[in-house]
Order: structure tokens, then sequence, then C-alpha cells
């Protein structure tokens, strides 16, 4: 193939990036959008202060606009995310106990109910174990309204929108020696044991110099996928956007057949959340990068 996209289709996966509504009237971001990549995430648009900003009140504007622009164009969505502990309205955020339970339970429900039929995975839960040594839970106030509640978000996505993949997303989760890696993928065997509705895991792969790319990442992915999910690179980034790390992340993704895709988190270094560290495919001005010819390279010789 001669396009990210098509190059991973051939090899049975998806291209994607992060979008932002506010810059689909951006043709040089367009054209490179359109031309590259076959799989989008909406960069904030789905969220929950996103998606409803007053309780019970539900804004689905530029979130619909992603999913039309990507759908019209026979690109498919990634939702993210139903519950989450940040971006959340103010009202959630001094919620707790079963009041927020059920609001929390309403919003995936009414959130995947929306999107029934036009998201074909969605971050249900993101972000929910704690970084650091211990491998336990973030504490937040979804986690105070109990243990039980990412099964709960699962179980009410499941019931919204039966078809869309439901996925666990979070980061620092690519080392497989790391207690936060391990207590994740404790939680996966767990849900699978006992019949929680959950088909991937989502490895955001934000890598730098705090967090770097590590070779045992490929043992992380394939030791996720023995235990009957899917697994996703739901938001790569890397510092410095070194050629042959970016060759490594595709490399091993490849080697794992349950690692179904790739998404790379903004498509200019401009368009990046740490922008300063240049850590994406594309220059500012909208070039190639040498990242990208490496990535490119590894899809069309896996
Ligand atoms: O849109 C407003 C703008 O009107 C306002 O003037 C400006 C002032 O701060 O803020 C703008 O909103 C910002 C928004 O990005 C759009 O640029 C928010 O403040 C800012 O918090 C938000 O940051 C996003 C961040 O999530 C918030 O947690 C980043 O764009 C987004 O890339 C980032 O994505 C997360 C994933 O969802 C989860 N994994 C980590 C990843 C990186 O942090």
């Amino acid at each position: 193939g001669t396009t990210l996209g098509a190059s991973a289709a051939e090899k049975g996966r998806y291209f994607g990036t992060a979008v932002a509504a506010s810059k689909l009237n951006d043709s040089a971001y367009t054209t490179i959008l359109n031309r590259e990549f076959n799989m989008v995430t909406p960069e904030n648009e789905m969220k929950i202060d996103a998606t409803e900003p007053q309780q019970g009140r539900f804004s689905y504007g530029s979130a619909d606009q992603i999913v039309n622009h990507a759908r019209s164009r026979g690109m498919s969505v990634r939702g993210h995310t139903l519950a989450w502990h940040s971006q959340q309205p103010g009202w959630m955020q001094n919620m707790s106990g079963s009041a927020l339970r059920q609001a929390m339970l309403n919003h995936v429900t009414q959130v995947a109910t929306h999107f029934r039929g036009q998201v074909v995975a969605w971050d249900v839960v993101n972000e929910a174990f704690a970084d650091g040594s211990s491998g336990a839970r973030r504490d937040s106030n979804l986690q105070r309204t109990g243990n039980d509640w990412i099964e709960a978000a699962f179980r009410a996505a499941d019931a919204a929108d039966p078809t869309a993949k439901l996925c666990y997303n979070d980061y620092n989760t690519d080392n497989w020696t790391h207690a936060k890696t391990q207590g994740v993928y404790n939680m996966v065997r767990d849900f699978k044991a006992r019949g929680v509705p959950i088909d991937c895991v989502g490895f955001q792969s934000h890598f730098n110099n705090d967090s770097p790319y590590v070779s045992n990442y490929r043992t992380t992915l394939s030791s996720f996928a023995a235990l009957g999910v899917d697994v996703q690179i739901t938001e790569l980034d890397i510092q410095g956007a070194s050629a042959a790390t970016y060759r490594s992340v595709v490399e091993d993704c490849l080697a794992v057949a349950r690692c179904n895709g790739i998404t790379v988190w903004g498509i200019r270094d401009s368009d990046s959340w740490r922008a300063s560290q240049t850590p994406l495919l594309f220059n500012s001005n909208g070039s190639k990068k040498p990242a990208y010819d490496a990535v490119l390279a590894a899809l069309n010789n896996g």
C-alpha cells in the first residue's frame, strides 16, 4: 500500500488518528486525514464534559461532525470515552455514592445508544488504575462508588450497543514487568473468567523519556491477547518520533494476531497534546517525517 490505512488494511488491521472537530475546516489537515487514515478517534468530543455538560442534557454536535466526516468517507470510528475520572463536567465532579453510580450508568447508556451502529469500538472505561507500584485501582469518585463500577459500566455499554467492541483503555501499561500492567491484566483475566462483556484492551502508548518504549511491549500485547481479547494501540506518540521506535511498535503489533489496529494521537506535530516533543508522523507543515516512512515500510514488509 501507499498510505498508512491501505497498508494496514492489507494486513487485516486499521491505522487511525485522533481528530479534533475544530480542525475539520483546515484543508491541510483534512487532506492528510482523508488520504492516510481509515479509523478516527474524537480527541475530546465524546468525553463526558462534552456530551453531557449539564446532567441529563446531552450534546452531540461536534462528535456527530467527526463521525459523519469519517463514515461518509469510509473510515471507522473508535468511541472515546464513556467513563473516566477526568474531564467530568462540574455537576459530576462533586457527586458520590449511588447518585454518581446511577449518573455514570445513565451516561454510558445514553451515549452508547446515540452512537449505536456508528462506532466500531468504545473505550468504555479509561485510566482506572493507579500509577506506581501498587497495581491497584486509582482513587476517584467513580472508584469510591464500589470496586464493581468498571464491570457495571461494561454491562451498561453492552446492553446499549451489543455490536460495538468494548475496550478498557489505559496508559503506562506497556511494560510487562510494571505493577500497573499486571493490575490491568488481572482485572481482564477476572472479567473473562466471570463473563463480564469485555472485548478489547487499548494501550495508549504515549512514549517519552519518562515512560519509554520497552522491548517487552510485544510480550505485553501477546499476553493480554492470550486472555481472549483484541489489543489495540490507541493513542500512539513517541517523543522525538524516532523512526526505529515507530518501526518496532508497528512490528510488535503485526507480530500479535489479535493486535488489530494502531491509532496515533494526532496528525501533525502541531496537532499534538505534546507538540513540543514533536512526537507524530507529520511535520507541522504537513510533510511526512522519517517516522512516517518507517511505519509505512513496516506495515508493508511485516
Ligand atoms: O477548547 C478549549 C478552548 O476553548 C479553551 O480556550 C482552552 C483553554 O485551556 O481549552 C480548550 O480545551 C482543551 C482541549 O484539550 C482542546 O484543546 C482543554 O483545556 C484541554 O484539557 C484538553 O486536553 C485534552 C486532554 O486529553 C484532556 O485530558 C487533549 O486535547 C487530549 O489530547 C487529551 O487526550 C488524552 C486522552 O483523552 C486519554 N489519554 C491521555 C491523552 C493525553 O492527555
